[in-house]
């Protein structure tokens, strides 16, 4: 594949001309000068909660981001609690969940995710309280005040991708999946949660948000993207029962778990973090390494995802999408935050990156071609759904150019908050480094190398491998590179 990552352009210019070339769909573009107080992405955003208007204080949002590093129990480790503090430092006024939070122990990712722990014996409400405060009190020391600063929690249960006790796989599914299970090697033995088990987890998640309420958090996202429960089941098409096939059923998990919330704690706010369209899963394909979708013609109509046209699954339908993001706004939600695809099935598309994780294959076209593709998609549903406040996706691949493309989308109303991933492991200040007009330090610049997702694909703790001198200095490091190498090769 013959493309030239961000970081190859001398000048924004040299990389505007290559941003609109690429732009099929038009009208993306990328500014030629960046930052300072009177710039875009410094600018406050009022938003409606249930007690009132609430003022951020500019347009960063740190996306949640797992590091696979919480004790067994669930508690926060000494890597954990670094991170939130440095997510506090960054200067990003919207903190939009730390992390997953698994709602019981059967929904974790990894055997080291934070989790709501069901052992009378475990304080969970101390665990949250000590991330809360070092967030708050990285944030407080770096830019004085925590007033215009909001924080969220992210709730989850791990669904199809549950791997609670160790290396193997405990799926526990919304719905079979015939291609996702011959990618896994699921039998037909898998577990296929029922609606009780369903209900279970919704109790739980009601359990753990009113629990941040409880703590501090201003808001709780109730996650249904990347491949997770919630976001399965919104696209469980053959799904029997209360919680599957029309559109009422595939999103009655979700209303009842809000609303429950709601009921619960009804000062807390609530967002949504919504894989908003998906593509077929893609596979390795043999010779060349490359992400090819394999096989779909024998599976037309497509029944298993949401947001995607069922007669060609690698494009968008954004009819349901525009559906639920009404449903959110119309049940007082916050926000929704938009992302696309999962970091499972898809990678090249949920996080764009020039090396693909030890589990991936190689971009199927230019990195670019699919940041281009988050953008487009929240603007398209900005124009379906104008008056929900968004967050986007999917920037950090963008590197020096990240906030000349970000402040276009801002200034133009095309979406209210630039969402950073990969970017706040690596470089965990740039917000604060773009808000006060000081040029960016190419050198904590993400280059997604994936090692973040590599790492806990094989077992290891997440965090920026290549640029983070806190985990340059672990032996993974050495091993990391090695498999970043395998990863790469056709
Ligand atoms: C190591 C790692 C952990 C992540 N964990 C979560 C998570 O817990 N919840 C979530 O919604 N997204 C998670 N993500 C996805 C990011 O929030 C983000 O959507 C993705 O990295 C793309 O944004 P970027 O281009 O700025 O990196 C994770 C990403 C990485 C790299």
């Amino acid at each position: 594949m013959d493309y030239a990552p961000p970081g190859r352009f001398k000048t924004a210019a040299d990389f505007r001309d290559r941003w609109r070339e690429l732009d099929a769909l038009g009208g993306l573009d990328c500014d030629l000068e960046v930052g300072g107080p009177d710039d875009p992405l410094s600018r406050p955003f009022d938003f409606a909660t249930p007690t009132g208007p609430r003022r951020v204080g500019n347009r960063f949002v740190v996306h949640p981001m797992e590091g696979w590093d919480a004790n067994g129990d669930g508690t926060p480790s000494d890597d954990t609690i670094r991170r939130w503090r440095r997510f506090g430092e960054s200067g990003a006024k919207l903190v939009w969940g730390g992390e997953a939070y698994a709602v019981q122990p059967d929904g974790r990712a990894n055997p080291n995710q934070l989790h709501l722990n069901p052992d009378p014996g475990v304080d969970d409400a101390r665990s949250l309280r000590t991330l809360l405060e070092a967030l708050k009190q990285g944030h407080a020391e770096s830019h004085g005040s925590t007033e215009d600063l909001l924080v969220g929690l992210q709730l989850t249960h791990s669904g199809r991708f549950s791997r609670p006790t160790g290396s193997t796989m405990s799926p526990r599914i919304a719905e079979l999946n015939p291609v996702l299970s011959a990618k896994y090697g699921l039998d037909a033995g898998v577990h296929v949660l029922t609606d009780a088990e369903l209900r279970e987890i919704s109790d739980n998640m009601v359990r753990a948000a009113c629990l941040a309420a409880d703590v501090g958090f201003d808001f709780v996202d109730v996650k249904c993207c990347h491949g997770y429960l919630l976001h399965e089941l919104l696209g469980a098409h053959t799904r029997r029962g209360d919680y599957g096939g029309s559109f009422e059923n595939r999103t009655r998990l979700f209303r009842d778990t809000v609303k429950a919330i709601q009921g619960e704690r009804p000062r807390l706010a609530i967002g949504c973090r919504v894989s908003i369209t998906d593509t077929y899963p893609l596979f390795r394909r043999e010779g060349d390494a490359i992400g090819v979708p394999r096989g779909v013609e024998d599976h037309l109509p497509w029944r298993h995802g949401f947001g995607v046209n069922a007669m060609d699954p690698t494009t968008s339908d954004f009819t349901e999408p525009a559906a639920f993001l009404e449903m959110c706004r119309d049940l007082g939600l916050l926000a929704a935050n938009l992302t696309v695809g999962s970091p499972y099935y898809c990678p090249h598309l949920q996080r764009p990156a020039a090396y693909p994780p030890s589990d991936g294959y190689l971009p199927p076209r230019d990195p670019l071609c699919e940041v281009q593709r988050h953008l487009h998609t929240v603007r398209t549903i900005r124009a379906m759904v104008p008056d929900l406040p968004l967050v986007g996706s999917g920037w950090s691949y963008l590197q020096q150019f990240l906030p000349n493309v970000a402040r276009v989308e801002v200034r133009l109303g095309m979406v209210d908050f630039v969402g950073l991933g990969r970017s706040m492991l690596s470089y965990p200040t740039l917000p604060a480094d773009v808000v006060a007009g000081r040029p960016l330090d190419r050198k904590q610049l993400c280059r997604t190398f994936s090692d973040c997702t590599t790492a806990p694909r094989n077992g290891m703790i997440s965090g920026c491998y290549p640029l983070d001198r806190h985990y340059r200095a672990m032996p993974q490091a050495v091993d990391l590179k090695v498999l970043r190498k395998e990863a790469s090769k056709a």
